[in-house]
């Protein structure tokens, strides 16, 4: 009778402390959760000799962002400023996906690879609908890597200068991050 009223005692214990660990490793890594906040400048040249931008698949020539369907892979600078000659600090290599009917929301699939001293090899991963021809998208933040590990998010978009005749634009990305 001892000995099983000690061993349940025990077990109690036990149970106890596990979710006492438990309970308490979440709350200091919620309490580790930390809020970044940047801007970052797309320099993005959809045409032209240093095009930044290169369809894969389309079904017109030429090809169009508004075409359900089109597939282009991104390559673009990153920088601080909306000055093409402020400091580069990363790259946003992906694709992006024409995936409405109507041509009016593309898909967002990208990387945005960090070059900078203070993030240098970090990533941010973006996914999401982006509604392209409004003047302010919203896309989500799914993930990241290096100090952005399980980052969670969201990033607007706003395309802040367009050049025709250069196929050149410039997209101001608001990123606001809650990361550990
Ligand atoms: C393309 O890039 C080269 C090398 O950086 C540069 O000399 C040239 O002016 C650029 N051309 C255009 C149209 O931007
Ligand atoms: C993005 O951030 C810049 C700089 O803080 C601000 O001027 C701009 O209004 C913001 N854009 C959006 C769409 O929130």
């Amino acid at each position: 009778m001892a000995t099983s009223f000690t061993k349940s005692t025990k077990l109690t214990f036990i149970i106890i402390s596990l979710v006492a660990i438990f309970t308490s490793s979440k709350a200091d890594q919620l309490s580790e959760l930390k809020q970044t906040s940047m801007t970052l400048y797309f320099q993005v040249y959809f045409g032209g000799p240093n095009a930044t931008m290169k369809p894969i698949t389309f079904s017109a020539d030429p090809w169009s962002f508004k075409q359900f369907g089109t597939i282009f892979c991104t390559d673009d600078p990153m920088n601080v400023g909306i000055d093409q000659d402020s400091a580069q600090v990363a790259r946003a290599q992906g694709i992006y996906v024409t995936s409405a009917l109507d041509g009016s929301n593309t898909h967002v699939l990208i990387s945005i690879v960090f070059s900078n001293e203070e993030f240098d090899g970090s990533t941010l991963e973006v996914q999401g609908t982006s509604k392209q021809f409004e003047r302010v998208r919203e896309v989500a933040v799914v993930g990241g890597t290096g100090r952005f590990q399980l980052a969670r998010g969201y990033a607007t978009l706003e395309t802040v200068h367009l050049d025709l005749s250069l196929s050149y634009s410039i997209i101001e990305g608001n990123f606001t991050l809650w990361h550990y």
